[in-house]
């Protein structure tokens, strides 16, 4: 595996930034990017220091999508035995996603699978699968009519039409458009992220993920536990001490 379709950089305390780095072919997503999300998210997760990711690409693209050029030879049985990205799905901490460019296929369904998307003002997103005979397969059929709609969402897979920007914003898919490049956006956002309770902030995730597919009664009752969690943790002390004393909260992750 060539060390650099992946760049890991640090761009603020407790901040790691991931960029997709195959610029020549829009940030294509081939095994070589699936395999060091899948090795890099895991590690990321296990380590205290790390409070939030931010997932990035390149000027021009985010990810154009699978990378199709790879695909063209493939069976059904070679496709089955490829290995998906799980790792920003089942990535515990927040994490979210810098859309510069093209957000296509797969890579629009990354961004479905962060947190938090902020994008640039020539972004597009699209689920373009159908021109070429398939079928989305990681989430476009699914995470994305639970974020835009059903109609919204048919209308993108049906027809393989790109959004922009301004129209992701309006139908949800996106947080926040910013002018120029969204990179800076997205690593002030994870910046104030990484400066609460790191456990905290895991426990709100949980919460607001598994709780979506759950009853709403049974969603609240994950609610009130996740509440009551989080005051076993030293933290929340902290939290509520600085409130007191009108001071910011220093966070120790405990
Ligand atoms: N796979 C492989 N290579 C890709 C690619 C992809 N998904 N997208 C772009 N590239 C390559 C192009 O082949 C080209 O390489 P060469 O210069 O070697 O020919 C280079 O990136 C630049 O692309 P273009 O010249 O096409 O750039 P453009 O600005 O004219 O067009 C675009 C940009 C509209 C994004 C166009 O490249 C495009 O339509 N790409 C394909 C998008 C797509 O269909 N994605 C979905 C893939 S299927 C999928 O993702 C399934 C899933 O659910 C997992």
């Amino acid at each position: 595996m060539s060390a650099n379709v992946l760049l890991v950089e640090h761009p603020a305390p407790h901040v790691v930034l991931l960029r997709i780095n195959r610029p020549e072919a829009l940030n294509a997503l081939n095994a070589e990017v699936r395999e060091a999300i899948n090795t890099t998210l895991p590690r990321l997760d296990a380590d205290p220091e790390v409070r939030c990711v931010v997932l990035a690409g390149s000027e021009k693209s985010f990810a154009a999508g699978a990378d199709i050029k790879e695909r063209a030879g493939m069976s059904a049985v070679d496709v089955m035995k490829m290995s998906t990205t799980r790792g920003i799905a089942v990535f515990s901490k927040p994490i979210i996603a810098a859309v510069n460019g093209f957000a296509l296929g797969g890579g629009c369904e990354y961004a479905l699978q962060c947190d938090i998307v902020v994008a640039n003002d020539r972004a597009r997103f699209g689920q373009p699968e159908i021109k070429l005979g398939l079928v989305p397969g990681a989430g476009g059929t699914q995470r994305l009519p639970r974020v835009v709609g059903k109609h919204n969402a048919m209308y993108m897979v049906l027809t393989g039409n790109m959004v922009s920007a301004q129209d992701a914003l309006r139908m949800g898919l996106v947080c926040e458009v910013v002018e120029g490049n969204c990179d800076a956006r997205a690593i002030e956002l994870a910046a104030q992220i990484a400066a609460m309770a790191p456990l905290t902030a895991r426990l709100i995730k949980e919460a607001v993920n598994s709780g979506a597919d759950m009853a709403l009664d049974a969603a609240l009752r994950l609610e009130t536990r996740a509440h009551q969690l989080a005051f076993a943790t030293e933290d929340v002390r902290e939290g509520i001490a600085a409130f007191i004393e009108k001071r910011q909260a220093r966070f120790g992750g405990n």
